[in-house]
């Protein structure tokens, strides 16, 4: 499996952050809370549906914002690609969508 990119919307302190993961080997860096782990976190979210970190799941949204997104796209084993994503909101006890499916057949 290849994570190709992913996008997330009021995740931690990511307003909005696109990337594309063009090579084999990425490497995150940045200053001290620049996100770089939050990245990390957003990705383990879509794999496990949990945080590595956080116990309360409104802490994974962007200071007062309402909800938070996570959404990515990956290649499988047979080099299939898929989506996932997820919606992290405040409201709800169990506040977590997450759907995959195949784009080409
Ligand atoms: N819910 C949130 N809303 C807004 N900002 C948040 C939220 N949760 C965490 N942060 C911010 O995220 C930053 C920490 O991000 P992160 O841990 O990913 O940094 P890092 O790049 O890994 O830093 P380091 O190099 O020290 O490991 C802090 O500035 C913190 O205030
Ligand atoms: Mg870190």
């Amino acid at each position: 499996m290849i994570l190709k990119s992913i996008e997330l919307t009021h995740f931690r302190n990511h307003l909005h952050r696109q990337l594309k993961f063009e090579n084999m080997c990425t490497f995150f860096h940045g200053k001290n809370g620049a996100g770089k782990t939050n990245l990390l976190e957003a990705i383990y979210f879509l794999a496990y549906a949990k945080s590595f970190r956080a116990g309360n799941i409104a802490k994974l949204i962007y200071n007062n914002a309402e909800s938070a997104a996570i959404s990515a796209l990956f290649t499988d084993d047979m080099d299939i690609e898929h989506t996932i994503s997820a919606s992290i909101t405040k409201k709800k006890v169990f506040p977590l969508i997450i759907k995959t499916w195949r784009i080409h057949p």
